[in-house]
């Protein structure tokens, strides 16, 4: 069958399916029976939960049953640092921070300075010196200090390279080439990086002495380097770890996820508010050629990206983000009004964000894995 959209590490594009995307992928649809069974530990849901943004996983079933036996897992995300960060990134950091917060655990956050020296027209200082910046985002999402461990793959490489070498030895050219498509063109580092991406499933095990049950908490795009790790952990005596995946925030135009390579259609953390509104006032939305017929025969929020923004993002409330829609459909609310609120909302998130930012620069130290 002929497929609509691509999915790897990457590259997204294309219209996503994301029931399709599960069953390629062979993980499995996070469902009501395991989300009741998350709830008796957390209480209310977190809102990426009950909207189905975090949507889909691998073993997170055995994650709650280690931890009702007393065995508490750690966390493991990370960032390859391209370029600034925007609010497509927070989105698994937001939910990650709620799964620190509720379950007390300690996070391992991963920056792949390599990864990106190796796949993007980028110097390995330009790489190193964004994910620098890029941690500054980090540490201003409030996840604790102490219980935190980023790791820049090329300044911590001590951490990482026993453990990359012993998966590696277990990777064949050819397993990495049909998961990743790598072909005899591809240059040889990043023939070797997934290992280093792997390592940090195994780190937590390394650094106590015994296995630890690590869960990944990442966009789905990510999910090609946890099939390897799966099939690995075993042959080197360590647990598999689980993951829990999210959907991709769409950018600011008509299609396609929010991407640093279309500024336009994205909002960087480091946006000022002239950024802001000039990009939202600009974005594609489900509204009616002139407003006197939005009013007769309402918008369509299902394809507007501004409404998108309030689902993934910034209206926690499901009873005001009901409101935006139905206000939309009837053609109450018309996309100025709706924009402008947006804009609202983000120049604020933003504004604190910003603050929280420049803050973190002195507490770097802090959270460096050591
Ligand atoms: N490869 C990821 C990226 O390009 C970065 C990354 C490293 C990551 N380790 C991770 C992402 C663990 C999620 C989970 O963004």
């Amino acid at each position: 069958m002929p497929q609509k959209f691509t999915v790897t590490p990457w590259e997204v594009k294309g219209e996503l399916d994301y029931e399709k995307l599960i069953k390629q992928f062979g993980t499995k649809l996070l469902d009501e029976k395991i989300l009741n069974r998350l709830k008796k530990h957390t209480g209310k849901l977190h809102f990426m939960l009950r909207r189905k943004i975090f949507f889909s996983h691998r073993d997170f079933d055995w994650i709650l049953d280690k931890y009702e036996e007393g065995e508490k897992f750690v966390l493991y995300t990370g960032r390859g640092p391209s370029g600034h960060t925007h609010i497509g990134h927070l989105v698994p950091w937001v939910f990650t921070k709620w799964l620190q917060d509720k379950f007390d655990t300690e996070l391992y956050f991963q920056l792949t300075d390599d990864e990106k020296f190796l796949v993007k027209p980028l110097s390995l200082k330009e790489t190193t010196n964004y994910a620098m910046d890029n941690i500054l985002d980090i540490i201003a999402m409030g996840f604790k200090p102490k219980k935190t461990h980023i790791i820049v793959n090329t300044l911590h490489i001590d951490k990482l390279y026993r453990i990359a070498l012993k998966v590696s030895k277990h990777l064949t050219f050819s397993t990495v080439k049909a998961v990743f498509g790598f072909k005899n063109s591809s240059n040889i580092g990043i023939i070797f990086f997934p290992s280093m991406q792997i390592a940090p499933c195994f780190l937590p095990s390394e650094e106590k002495g015994h296995n630890v049950p690590v869960l990944i908490p990442a966009a789905i795009d990510q999910d090609p380097y946890w099939r390897p790790a799966r099939d690995v952990a075993p042959k080197l005596g360590y647990y598999k770890p689980a993951q829990i995946h999210s959907k991709f925030i769409p950018g600011l135009g008509k299609e396609g996820k929010m991407s640093a390579s279309k500024p336009e259609t994205a909002i960087f953390t480091t946006d000022k508010p002239e950024d802001i509104r000039r990009k939202i006032l600009n974005a594609f939305t489900g509204g009616r050629e002139t407003a006197e017929l939005q009013r007769k025969y309402g918008g369509n929020p299902d394809v507007c990206s501004v409404y998108k923004y309030y689902y993934f993002f910034f209206e926690e409330d499901d009873k005001k983000l009901k409101e935006i829609y139905e206000d939309c459909k009837s053609g109450r609310l018309l996309c100025g009004e709706c924009k402008l609120r947006l804009i609202k909302k983000v120049e604020k998130f933003l504004e604190e964000h910003q603050k929280r930012r420049k803050k973190a620069k002195q507490k770097v130290d802090k959270f460096l894995i050591e």
